[in-house]
């Protein structure tokens, strides 16, 4: 029996190329950058599934090379803006993500870029290296507490939970915004309150974005709400780069309208490192690696390969984005 043919658009762990490997016809895109649009469009021309990356854009155009007989569209990561969700569910394509595995690894970035930002680690780190530790300062490298302060979160998903968990060991009052309540439980365990989006931004010291990329979040966080901000307040983005408005941000650290900032994710992506967030003292910005343990990568790939591996065999997906393709 001839193999299902697969495009795989990055070499990711072993848990997830072995079992694809087994079972498919492998075509493994190797290098360290993306394949460029007009590569990937020829590569998945005539393959029975998709594992794709945050960094592909899965549209009309490329499911149209990709051809009719297409089954399945699996993404290595739980965000799925990369991919028209709609133009798959229009053509009964069942796409998949990676929920729930890489929900604690990612809070525990968070929570490392919160205290960084807060504690200027990474100053501290600089001035050692530099040679610029001359004596015990007084006045030296003072940031802001995190024990006992409020902190903001925005989107109380999975992930943002999982902040909530995190602070409460620190003693901090929480106070979260989402479409969607949490139920009374929920909120009593976690110790934490829903505000309205504008007590959220002038009551916390620390702000964690945890929402998806929607139209409705693009640049949530722009001058004005920068500005509701408290000039000590941290701002951590583990989410997506475009719900923060970059230029905003520049200037609102620049300008001591906030304290600082932690950023796993950027507009654009990659940041260049002559972009002027880049420079800011203030600003500790990491490439994307949120969810970049060796464990939770693992658990990544194994279940991209599960999603693909049932899409190419025309069952469910374990994991899929629009679930209304079986309907
Ligand atoms: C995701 O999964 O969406 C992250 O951004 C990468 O792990």
């Amino acid at each position: 029996m001839t193999k299902p043919r697969v495009f795989v658009t990055r070499v990711i762990p072993d848990e997830g190329l072995d079992p694809v490997r087994e079972a498919c016809e492998v075509d493994l895109w190797t290098e360290e950058l993306p394949p460029p649009r007009d590569e990937l469009l020829r590569r998945v021309a005539g393959v029975d599934g998709l594992l794709s990356l945050l960094t592909d854009a899965v549209d009309d155009e490329l499911l149209d090379a990709a051809g009719a007989q297409l089954k399945v569209v699996s993404n290595f990561a739980v965000g799925f803006d990369n991919i028209d969700v709609e133009a798959c569910t229009r053509r009964r394509i069942p796409a998949g993500n990676t929920p729930g595995v890489l929900t604690e690894t990612t809070a525990d970035l968070a929570f490392a870029l919160l205290m960084s930002a807060a504690r200027r680690i990474p100053e501290g780190v600089d001035h050692v290296r530099d040679g610029r530790w001359l004596t015990w300062g007084p006045m030296l490298l003072m940031g802001v507490d995190v024990h006992g302060a409020t902190l903001g979160i925005v989107g109380f998903g999975r992930i943002g939970r999982e902040m909530a968990r995190r602070a409460r060991g620190f003693g901090m009052r929480i106070l979260y915004q989402d479409v969607h309540p949490a139920t009374a439980e929920d909120e009593a365990e976690l110790g934490a309150r829903r505000v309205e989006m504008d007590e959220l931004l002038s009551e916390s010291d620390f702000i964690s974005l945890h929402v998806n990329l929607t139209d409705e979040t693009h640049h949530l966080i722009d001058a004005d709400a920068l500005r509701a901000m408290k000039p000590t307040a941290v701002l951590v983005n583990t989410s997506r780069g475009p719900v923060v408005d970059p230029d905003a941000l520049e200037s609102a650290l620049r300008g001591g309208e906030i304290f600082a900032a932690g950023l796993d994710v950027t507009d654009p992506e990659p940041l260049s490192s002559d972009h002027p967030l880049v420079a800011l003292p203030n600003c500790i910005v990491v490439p994307h690696i949120a969810s970049a343990s060796r464990v939770t990568r693992g658990k990544m790939a194994a279940m991209a390969a599960a999603n693909l591996l049932s899409g190419v065999r025309g069952e469910r997906l374990p994991t899929p984005i629009n679930p209304e393709v079986y309907g």
